[in-house]
């Protein structure tokens, strides 16, 4: 009995829903109510095709799983190339047993051949892609070191959807998110697509300062919503403490800590992985808390998340402030919103570091 309550309290962290951890309390233990409550997270419309590309990788196998476990998605798509690691049609196999309704299908492509021509029936009706495909950066390297080879990985993937699913929410995980995305849209934008459709996923940043808080203040990560604005790369990632009641309450002292921390969380990651990747774990249960963010607004439950998009909420072309989800995907960017002192000065930093990154991604576009 106590495995199995170690378990369920393990799962139950591993999940996005609010809804779900509210339930916390209610949950009986044992693997048939485990199978209830996850039926319950999502309940309302589903019948959603998600795609996760990289879906055997680091990110792409725990977070496949967890959009697999999600009661919204019908038809789960695993796409990666023919010489992954693990084939992502074992990967699909190995989920296909969840007890879950969700289908899952493995998609291998040969990468030295236009994604286009091999992705058809992986992508033709999908409602979301995530797309944590890409190289992850080691020690001492930074995230922009990665551009050139992720870049061409994510605009492979990205011209697919544009053909066979251009209606999508495009998740983009892969690094360097502040100039990935900007490329990307660009590249939606010349063949007249919907720019809203593609956003960068920033989620993970909320995550570490809403972890970082419950830590330094001893109450429940759950209770406490930290806003993270700007962008996704050290000084671009702009945590709003003075936004939450409970970030609020942190003296400077602590500010001057938990701030640093949640700009260099994914170094802290890096370096304890020692040259064996980036965060993988922490990403994918942000990655399928955004999925499922998306996946409830379709469904017709307007839900936020901070994201990083085509934005006029600041000077900059693109930003990550908080975009509510709705039926049609993003329904609105909010403003930024209220800055203490501290977050003013941050600001202007963040904006000049992230328009470089920004230019970076637009020339990129503007050679296509
Ligand atoms: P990984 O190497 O473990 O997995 C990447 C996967 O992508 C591999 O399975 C690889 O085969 C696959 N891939 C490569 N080219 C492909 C293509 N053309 N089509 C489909 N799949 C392809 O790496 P990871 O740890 O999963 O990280 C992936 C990316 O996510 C990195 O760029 C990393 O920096 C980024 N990342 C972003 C965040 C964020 O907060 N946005 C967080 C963590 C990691
Ligand atoms: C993260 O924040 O963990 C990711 O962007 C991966 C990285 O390279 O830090």
């Amino acid at each position: 009995m106590a495995a199995i309550r170690s378990i369920c309290r393990h799962v139950l962290r591993t999940t996005s829903a609010p809804s779900l951890v509210t339930r916390r309390s209610t949950l009986a233990y044992s693997s048939a109510a485990l199978r209830r409550d996850w039926t319950a997270k999502d309940a309302g419309a589903g019948g959603f095709k998600v795609c996760v590309c990289g879906g055997a990788g680091g990110i792409g196998q725990p977070m496949s799983m967890l959009m697999a476990m999600n009661e919204s998605v019908s038809e789960l798509s695993v796409q990666d190339v023919t010489m992954a690691m693990v084939p992502p049609g074992g990967v699909a196999a190995d989920l296909g047993h969840l007890e879950f309704p969700s289908k899952v299908k493995g998609y291998a492509i040969d990468p030295s051949k236009p994604a286009v021509d091999q992705l058809e029936a992986c992508l033709t009706g999908c409602n979301l892609v995530l797309i944590p495909a890409g190289v992850p950066r080691k020690p001492g390297m930074t995230r922009d070191d990665l551009f050139n080879i992720n870049a061409n990985i994510a605009r492979g993937l990205v011209e697919a959807c544009a053909q066979f699913c251009p209606d999508a929410i495009i998740g983009v995980i892969v690094n360097p998110v502040n100039s990935v995305v900007p490329a990307m849209i660009e590249i939606y934008k010349k063949k007249g697509l919907d720019p809203m459709k593609i956003c960068g996923v920033t989620t993970l940043d909320v995550v570490r300062a809403n972890k970082f808080v419950a830590d330094a203040t001893g109450k429940s990560p759950q209770d406490i919503n930290i806003p993270v604005v700007g962008g996704h790369a050290g000084t671009t990632i702009l945590p709003l403490f003075s936004q939450d009641p409970i970030g609020a309450t942190l003296t400077p002292e602590q500010v001057a800590v938990l701030d640093p921390r949640t700009q260099d969380g994914g170094t802290e990651v890096v370096e304890a992985k020692a040259g064996k990747g980036s965060a993988t774990l922490s990403m994918a249960y942000s990655g399928a808390r955004f999925g499922s963010a998306v996946l409830k607004g379709l469904a017709g439950t307007p839900t936020t998340e901070c994201t990083y998009v085509q934005s006029s909420v600041t000077d900059l072309p693109y930003f990550s402030s908080k975009v509510t989800f709705g039926k049609n995907g993003v329904e609105k960017v909010h403003e930024v919103g209220p800055m203490n002192a501290h977050e003013s000065e941050r600001f202007k930093q963040a904006c000049t570091q992230l328009k470089s990154e920004i230019d970076k991604g637009l020339e990129y576009a503007a050679a296509i």
